[in-house]
């Protein structure tokens, strides 16, 4: 027996509304809003009462006498207008924690349909370092993947790099300002092409010019100058491979590393059908489509600039359409910092106006902002953008700072203890991001995000880690599990806390929210707390209690390892602390 716990409930009512000839598609449990008077409800009677003419109560009253003589229910009762209050028996929820115990999935099952999801997160851009705000992408869009793949879909995940807009030929301008030609450009690295970026940056803020320059430069680069094209691709590629070292550092993974130039073609795809479908306009040399004002202004999307190149919405716009047209996309998710919402509008908008991705659902995930302690977007202290690669390094020398040196515990030299920092670091910056909802900022807390108490990804980390040590003591006394008894109330609620576990992975999975498994992820832990402290497993009066108590100590420990894997978080064996 592998299906939730909700599922049997939803088949036993199922039987009981049949047998009394009513709607069955009223016949679901939900997780009780009176968790104090019982472990279920379930409110269908109300639903059904008006089309039946009929009183709450009394359906209620009916269905419940039949649920009464259920084994598997402890008590029954008809409450307020018709709620249906359900508490299981302790038998019936030891035989589901042990059945949890012996599925790989822990009673989740699939999505009955499962879909082909193209997810676009990370985005970073060629010569642009990494910054605090690229950090919600990977971290938010990872978990999403992993959750959209854990349920049964198949994700794509494509890292769309920013590497055909305008900064292209701020930087080439810039080179060539400086030496003379492109001559160059292959000798120079990382820091050297993104301190080209910084200058150009600051001389076309100032100079018409210069930006006027860069502007034409991009536009020659996109229709084909071979030499601009050389120079290019050479920094595209420096780019790519400095970005995949962090992004593997933050366990994101993509499938793809296509980016806006790999659209080029398609852009002249959409140009021509927005022209054939008559959508398109003229305007100062621009090549435009004007869009319906909905409840705020929507300004017209630029499909040609009026120097002959394409930017950032067309390149969006084309790409969906490869997406659909070569990866077959049912439908494609981006997470992009909420400051973006307005251009994701315009591009949906466009796409349906063209026909380009019918029946392909689109959504953008708008994340909130990372912030400093002063509730503004996360700075250095000289007031410059926080770089991700620093922001990595602060967490980690914190981390390092609670943790013992290399050496001062047996089998943790340097390199194990410095995989330990990484791990605990990336889970607390990870958990510290997702624990909160996608939509709202956060401010970056560096004192305590990595402490092992309080909503943090170590507590759950330690959490586990001190599963582990009590598997390893309980195998060196030669103590093996047993089968569930519940006779306690801690035992009770650790057992009904990891029923939820399929819940909560589908709840998260369609509000595609991960602080939902955060927040469970949370107080699973918690439980377990509780549970340990009045539960001992080892000096339990009775071997068989033992073996139960360590039957559900190992299940909390996987289920605990396998929601933050959706968070993207590590689970190490064991945990130090100086
Ligand atoms: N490179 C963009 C930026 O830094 C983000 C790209 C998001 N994805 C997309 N398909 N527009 O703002």
């Amino acid at each position: 027996m592998s299906s939730s716990i909700e599922q049997t409930l939803n088949q036993k009512l199922e039987k009981i509304f049949q047998r009394l000839k009513l709607d069955t598609k009223f016949a679901f449990v939900k997780n009780s809003d009176r968790p104090d008077l019982s472990d279920f409800q379930c409110n269908g009677a109300l639903a059904l009462a008006k089309p039946l003419h009929k009183n709450p109560r009394e359906i209620a009253g009916n269905i419940a006498a039949l649920l009464e003589q259920d084994t598997d229910i402890a008590a029954v009762s008809v409450d307020g207008p018709g709620f249906i209050n359900i508490s299981l028996d302790n038998g019936f929820i030891a035989r589901i924690a042990g059945s949890l115990a012996g599925d790989e999935r822990f009673g989740c099952k699939k999505v009955e349909k499962p879909h082909k999801i193209v997810m676009d997160f990370g985005g970073p851009n060629v010569a642009k370092a990494l910054h605090v705000g690229h950090l919600r992408s990977a971290v938010i869009g990872e978990s999403i993947r992993r959750i959209e793949t854990f349920v049964g879909n198949t994700v794509i995940s494509d890292v769309h790099f920013g590497d055909w807009g305008t900064p292209m030929g701020m930087i080439i301008a810039e080179i060539i300002r400086q030496d003379g030609s492109l001559d160059k450009v292959e000798t120079y690295d990382v820091g050297a092409i993104s301190a080209f970026y910084k200058q150009a940056n600051a001389r076309c803020k100032e100079d018409e010019a210069a930006k006027e320059t860069a502007r034409q430069i991009t536009a020659d680069l996109q229709n084909g100058n071979p030499e601009y094209r050389k120079a290019w691709k050479y920094l595209r590629d420096v780019s790519v491979a400095d970005v995949k070292k962090i992004y593997a550092e933050l366990g994101a993974h993509f499938d793809l590393w296509l980016g806006e130039s790999d659209a080029h073609a398609a852009c002249g795809e959409v140009i021509e059908l927005a022209k054939d479908k008559g959508v398109s306009e003229v305007d100062d040399g621009a090549t435009i489509i004007r869009l319906p004002e909905t409840n705020k202004p929507m300004p017209p999307v630029i499909l040609v600039k009026s120097d002959g190149g394409v930017g950032y919405q067309v390149t969006d716009i084309a790409t969906i359409k490869m997406r659909v047209n070569d990866l077959k996309a049912e439908e494609i998710i981006y997470v992009v910092d909420k400051r973006q919402t307005l251009h994701f509008e315009q591009v949906f908008q466009v796409v349906q106006m063209l026909g380009i991705a019918p029946d392909v659902k689109l959504s953008h995930i708008g994340f909130g902002t990372v912030n400093g302690a002063d509730g503004k977007p996360f700075k250095t202290r000289d007031g410059g953008v926080m770089n991700l690669a620093d922001l990595i390094n602060l967490s980690k020398e914190k981390v390092r700072q609670s943790m013992p040196k290399p050496g001062e515990v047996e089998g943790y030299g340097e390199p194990e203890i410095e995989k330990l920092v990484s791990e605990i670091a990336f889970g607390a910056i990870k958990f510290q991001d997702l624990k909160n909802n996608i939509g709202s900022g956060y401010v970056f807390e560096l004192d305590d995000f990595a402490k092992f108490d309080g909503k943090t990804g170590p507590y759950i980390q330690y959490a586990i880690a001190r599963i582990n040590s009590i598997l390893r003591k309980a195998q060196a006394q030669n103590l093996t599990e047993g089968d569930v008894i519940i006779e306690n109330a801690d035992e009770r609620n650790l057992a009904l806390k990891l029923m939820q576990f399929e819940n909560v992975v589908f709840r998260a999975h369609e509000e595609k929210e991960p602080s939902i498994i955060a927040d469970y992820a949370y107080t699973l832990a918690q439980n377990f707390s509780n549970f340990y402290n009045t539960c001992p497993i080892m000096t339990a009066d009775e071997v068989q209690i033992s073996a139960s108590r360590l039957k559900l100590a190992r299940l909390v420990r996987d289920v605990l390892k396998q929601l933050l894997y959706l968070l993207g978080i590590e689970a190490p064996e064991v945990m130090l602390k100086a």
